[in-house]
């Protein structure tokens, strides 16, 4: 897989997706997983989101196939900072990701949330991912425990 360090890039306001113009968030690879090593069984990749120099979260890649992959966990995984909230830069990372996926030969990527989620759900909207359904979490997963009993599996369609 081809790993690119993404060009660093003024911070502008909160601008639409459909925007052209080039993305104010960047991504800086800080880990890399083999399956053996992985927190997910799978290889991934993690990135810190950068806003110009300044690190506002985290964004995650998982590779695989797997019903886990698929249904529960998703191809991608992203976090902001308190702090930094507010300022869409989660759809902006995931935009910003694609390549990465299309690298993999991903044609469409799975991404999972929760119901009771509003930012994450207005984010996959924001983005463009299409709701495909509700999947029950099965007692055995990791996020049973802390009360989550359903995902909604949303599909990115990622550019060659
Ligand atoms: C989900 C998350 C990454 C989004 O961070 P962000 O990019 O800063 O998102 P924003 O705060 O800019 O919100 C994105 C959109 O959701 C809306 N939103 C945010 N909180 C909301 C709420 N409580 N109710 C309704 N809409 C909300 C915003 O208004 C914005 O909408 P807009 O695009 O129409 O302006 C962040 O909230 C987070 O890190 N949460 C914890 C980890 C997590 O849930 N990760 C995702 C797992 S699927």
């Amino acid at each position: 897989m081809k790993l690119v360090r993404l060009p660093m890039l003024p911070v502008p306001s909160h601008e639409p997706l459909t925007d052209t113009r080039p993305s104010p968030v960047s991504l800086v690879l800080y880990a890399t997983y083999s399956p053996a090593t992985s927190p997910w069984g799978v290889r991934a990749w993690r990135w810190h989101i950068m806003a110009g120099q300044v690190r506002v979260g985290t964004i995650s890649l998982r590779e695989g196939d797997t019903h886990v992959i698929t249904h529960l966990l998703g191809h991608i995984g992203f976090a902001v900072d308190a702090a930094h909230r507010g300022r869409g830069y989660a759809g902006l990372a995931v935009r910003a990701l694609l390549p990465e996926a299309a690298s993999l030969g991903v044609d469409a990527a799975w991404i999972t949330t929760t119901p009771d989620n509003a930012a994450c759900l207005r984010t996959l909207e924001r983005i463009g991912c299409t709701f495909v359904e509700a999947v029950p979490i099965p007692p055995w997963y990791a996020t049973w425990p802390k009360g989550e009993r359903t995902k909604l599996r949303f599909r990115l369609p990622v550019p060659p």
